[in-house]
Formats: structure tokens, sequence, C-alpha cells
């Protein structure tokens, strides 16, 4: 247990009304500028706090976990995906790791659905275009596009976040699903959305639009490399609102580039924000910044339930949303 206050570190700045919640539980150290924090300041900060409460812009690497002494005894991640955090060196050093997941769920699904959206249907090339003062006006061959309703999804990873999508898609677009997943999902759900689930390589090979929402771990990284993205019809549009890495970036380029695909979208990056060359000058492509959370509803809950986390750890109660070693 710790004595008196506990030091608990923001690495960015939280929605305000959370941040306050969050000051009554002890002392807290807020990021000002709310930049990324560098190796040191992260070794700082787990040296002289008891809790601290990173986000995806922060690598807990082992080098950074395994410098001594270090003081914190937990990382109340804000957010799901934990792929910044190496939960060995973690587990080492006898620090636990939380993360807040449901709460993001509809929001990422949501930009799932916009990014398809865009991309089938061409809309940020065509918003370029009016911008750029270059539509010459209505005629019937302009910026002809892919329709979406009635097409094959398939899904890579069917948790929470890939399920919503596909229901979205399902019901709302009356789409067929395919998913790729380690475990079958229920049958229930398999019924609601007469879904199939099938190998990676037929799932690449029929669908019309392929959707990435699987983690980023040691086995799914590239794990759309050259060749598997070489299976993908020249119609098919790639979806990623995952991680970055489970997508060899550049092999992405070389297929939009030789039209080996027809166009992908994307809200991650293998080097956030840092984007492969060339990815910026394609009109085919979509780019959002990492904002597939990013609703005032969905950053405000996350925040709060990182907060109930920390409060758990305080009175020494179990950790609702603890990340354990698999
Ligand atoms: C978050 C995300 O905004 O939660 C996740 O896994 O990808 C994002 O929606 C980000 O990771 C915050 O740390």
């Amino acid at each position: 247990m710790i004595e008196g206050q506990a030091k608990i570190v923001l690495t960015r700045r939280w929605p305000a009304d959370v941040e306050q919640q969050m000051a009554q539980l002890g002392d807290l150290i807020r990021n000002e500028t709310d930049a990324p924090m560098s190796g040191d300041q992260l070794s700082a900060a787990l040296q002289e706090a008891d809790i601290v409460c990173p986000t995806v812009t922060d690598s807990l690497s082992a080098g950074i976990l395994a410098k001594r002494p270090v003081r914190a005894r937990l990382l109340a991640n804000f957010g799901a995906g934990f792929n910044h955090i190496d939960l060995n060196a973690a587990h080492q050093q006898g620090i636990a790791v939380t993360n807040t997941p449901d709460v993001l769920t509809d929001a990422t699904a949501e930009i799932a659905l916009t990014l398809m959206m865009m991309s089938a249907r061409r809309a940020s090339e065509g918003e370029r275009q009016v911008r750029a003062q270059a539509w010459s006006g209505w005629r019937p061959t302009h910026m002809l596009s892919t329709q979406v309703s009635g097409r094959t999804l398939g899904i890579i990873g069917m948790g929470r976040i890939g399920l919503a999508f596909a229901r979205m898609a399902h019901h709302g677009l009356g789409m067929r699903i395919l998913y790729h997943n380690r475990n079958r999902i229920a049958e229930s759900f398999e019924l609601e959305l007469q879904a199939q689930k099938v190998p990676l390589e037929h799932l690449l090979r029929s669908s019309d639009f392929v959707s990435v929402h699987c983690p980023s771990t040691t086995e799914t990284h590239h794990l759309l490399d050259r060749e598997h993205l070489a299976l993908m019809p020249s119609h098919a549009h790639l979806i990623n609102t995952a991680r970055g890495d489970v997508v060899d970036e550049s092999a992405l380029l070389e297929a939009l580039q030789s039209k080996s695909i027809a166009g992908a979208g994307l809200d991650v990056y293998e080097a956030e924000p840092t984007l492969t060359p060339g990815l910026i000058d394609l009109e085919q492509v979509v780019l959002l910044p990492h904002m597939g959370s990013g609703t005032t509803q969905t950053r405000r809950a996350m925040g709060m339930r990182a907060l109930a986390n920390v409060q758990a750890y305080l009175q020494g109660s179990p950790l609702p949303d603890q990340v354990t070693l698999r």
C-alpha cells in the first residue's frame, strides 16, 4: 500500500473533468505541454510516481521498464491496445498493467465504417477536387466509385470492435461477413450475421473489403505482408483501424501504386505520426490521424475507465481491467 498521497503521472492531457476527478485521488502530475514524453521523461516518471497513466504514444519498452529503481506499481493505460508496453518487463518489475476495453468499441467501429465508405466512394478525392475548385460540374461518368451495399466484408480479428463493425455492415448495408479469428465466435453471433469463419487466405481472396481488427502482437506483426496482399482481388479495399504494424506499410504502398488493390482506408500507421513516403501522394488512399476512439464521449469514458482502475488499485481492490501475460 502507498504511504500518504499517491503520486500519479498523466503522460498526456486528458478530458478536463476526468483530470479533475483524478486529482482527487492523489498528487496529480500533468504533462502541461501535452507533447509526447521522451524515454528519459518516462523513466523519470516511473522512478518518481506510484502510478503512471500512459497512452499509445509512450513506448514503455523493456529497456525503459528495466531501469532501476522503479517506484511505479501500476500502469493504467488510457486505451484498449497495449502493444506499446512490454508486458513481460512490467511483470518482472512487479508493475500491474490495466487498459480501457469496451468503451471505445462503437467509436472505433464507426471509423472503420467511415473509412470503408470513404475509400469505396472516393470521398476524400471528391472533397479534394471541390476544395481545389477543380470540379467542372456533374456528368454521367464523373469520378465513378464502387458500391458497398451487398458486397463481402472480411474481418481480420473478430473481437469486440470487429464484431461491432460486422454488425453495422451486415444490418446496415446488407454485407456478407467472412471472418478470420483464432476462435470461432458464439454461434448466436454467427447466425445473427450469417458470418462464416474462414482461413486468412480464403478471406483475402473472397472479400471486396478487408478490415483489420486484431491486436498487434509478435504473431500479427506484418500479418498482411506482400504475399498476403497479393491475394486480394484488384477491386478490393483494405481498411485498418487496429495497429499499423499488422500491415507491412511498404508492401501496401506497392500494392496501391501497382493497382493490385483498388484502395485503402487507414487510421493507423507503422511509425505514427510518420507515414511511409509516397502514401500521401496517392489519391486512392484515405488517411486519418489515429482518431478511431476520438469522440468526446468515448475519450471521457476511456479516462473514467482508467480512473476506475487507479481507484481500485488505491483501495487495494482487484483491478477491473488488468492485462495479464498470455
Ligand atoms: C486510443 C486505440 O486513442 O485504445 C486504443 O487501442 O487505438 C486508440 O483508440 C489510443 O490507443 C490511446 O492510447
